[in-house]
């Protein structure tokens, strides 16, 4: 049977199966396998997430301490591999692109391994990679991973050379699992088509972060925390928000392609930086982002009545991982080291299926041209 119906964001197609992750738009919900993001974010590690994601079920205690110890054994990088990310970083890449070029150099040593095995190796190193590139930016030489530290706890101090605190450790590990997986996103539809032709979960894993570093996909964060500096500066987030909207400028931090509502991450992620902020923090700066995400949606409700906007997960990602002591420029690296658990899991299920990805397209162009020979044209 032949369908003609054409989606040119392939929109409403239903393009795979899954039990990783379900998005409804109009309510406003995300269900994590199996759990409401609210439950998975409140209680779980990072890894006790990858494990659910790849087994689709809770690990045991001894499941946890053996997945532990072989993420914590795997996070070194081959030496080759850190080559590659400190050239990048001397050659003045952003975080996105060293992530890109660390991501496919990552299982160098390792390529014969099962593709179980190379998504454990994907998630490890993805945190050394962006560490050790933001190490070297800085001018620091990159810090060996520490095997004691969980994965949320290494990755910041391989940023940072300090031990984190439990609240910044806590603090990183909700936005991590709230951003894990998010249905066929841009960046795990490209993971999942790489993944339907047989290829490896690495290939996959870095096409992914090719797809998510577009502005459309992972770089809204960072704005966002620029447009909150500003505002503070200006101390008025009503005219400054008018001005842009008057200007037909987006408001970074609003709007989504699926949800009809508030993004119900923006809860979750909202209630940890308060509790941040409130503890560790700069409580004013949290009550500044209170104020100007609900002028915002009020103005937007004004401007744009007929498209309801609301908030989405990159605004209080922005404030939380500022908070966390993430660097705004690794703010998109980020989000990567939380979604490469997401694209190997959906990896993982692709190759399962067995399906592969190969949608048609409709030719617009002409059909009956003849040549004309290289002196006549
Ligand atoms: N601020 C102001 N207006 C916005 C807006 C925003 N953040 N988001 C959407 N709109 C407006 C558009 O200008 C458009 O108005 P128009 O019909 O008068 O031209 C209308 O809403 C529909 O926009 P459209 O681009 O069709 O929606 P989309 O589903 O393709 O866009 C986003 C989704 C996320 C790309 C969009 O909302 C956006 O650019 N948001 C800001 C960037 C951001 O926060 N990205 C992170 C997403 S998680």
């Amino acid at each position: 049977m032949t369908d003609d119906t054409f989606a040119p964001g392939l929109e409403n197609v239903i393009a795979a199966e899954t039990r990783l992750s379900h998005v409804d738009g109009e309510a406003g919900e995300l269900v994590i396998s199996g759990f409401p993001v609210e439950e998975l974010a409140a209680n779980a590690t990072y890894e006790e997430t990858v494990f659910l994601l790849w087994n689709d079920r809770l690990p045991d205690a001894d499941e946890l301490d053996a997945l532990r110890d072989d993420l914590a054994a795997r996070r070194d990088l081959a030496d080759e591999a850190y080559e590659v990310v400190r050239a990048a970083a001397e050659d003045g890449a952003d975080a996105m692109d060293a992530l890109r070029m660390g991501a496919a150099s990552a299982n160098l040593g390792r390529e014969d391994e099962s593709p179980e095995e190379a998504a454990r190796t994907a998630v490890a190193r993805f945190p050394t990679v962006v560490a050790a590139y933001w190490r070297t930016r800085e001018g620091e030489a990159p810090l060996s991973p520490r095997e004691d530290l969980s994965h949320a706890g290494n990755y910041l101090y391989m940023l940072t050379g300090e031990e984190p605190s439990d609240a910044e450790v806590r603090g990183l590990e909700t936005y991590l699992n709230t951003v894990v997986d998010h249905g066929l996103n841009a960046s795990t539809f490209t993971a999942r088509t790489i993944a339907s032709t047989r290829s490896d979960v690495v290939s996959a894993a870095t096409g992914a972060v090719g797809a998510l570093k577009g502005p459309l996909h992972g770089g809204a964060p960072g704005p966002v925390l620029d447009m909150l500096f500003e505002i503070e500066e200006t101390g008025d987030p009503e005219a400054y928000l008018r001005e842009r909207l008057a200007s037909g400028e987006r408001i970074m931090g609003f709007g989504h392609r699926v949800y009809r509502v508030r993004d119900p991450r923006a809860a979750v992620l909202s209630s940890a930086a308060e509790r941040f902020y409130e503890a560790d923090g700069d409580g004013e700066f949290f009550a500044l982002a209170a104020e100007v995400e609900e002028t915002a949606t009020d103005l937007l409700a004004e401007y744009k009545p007929d498209r309801p906007l609301d908030t989405n997960v990159e605004f209080y990602t922005s404030l939380l991982l500022h908070g966390i002591g993430i660097p705004r420029d690794l703010f998109a690296a980020t989000f990567g080291v939380s979604r490469v658990g997401g694209w190997t899991a959906h990896s993982l299920e692709q190759l399962e299926a067995d399906r592969l990805i190969r949608p048609r397209g409709r030719y617009v162009g002409d059909a009956d041209r003849t040549w004309t020979p290289l002196d006549e044209r």
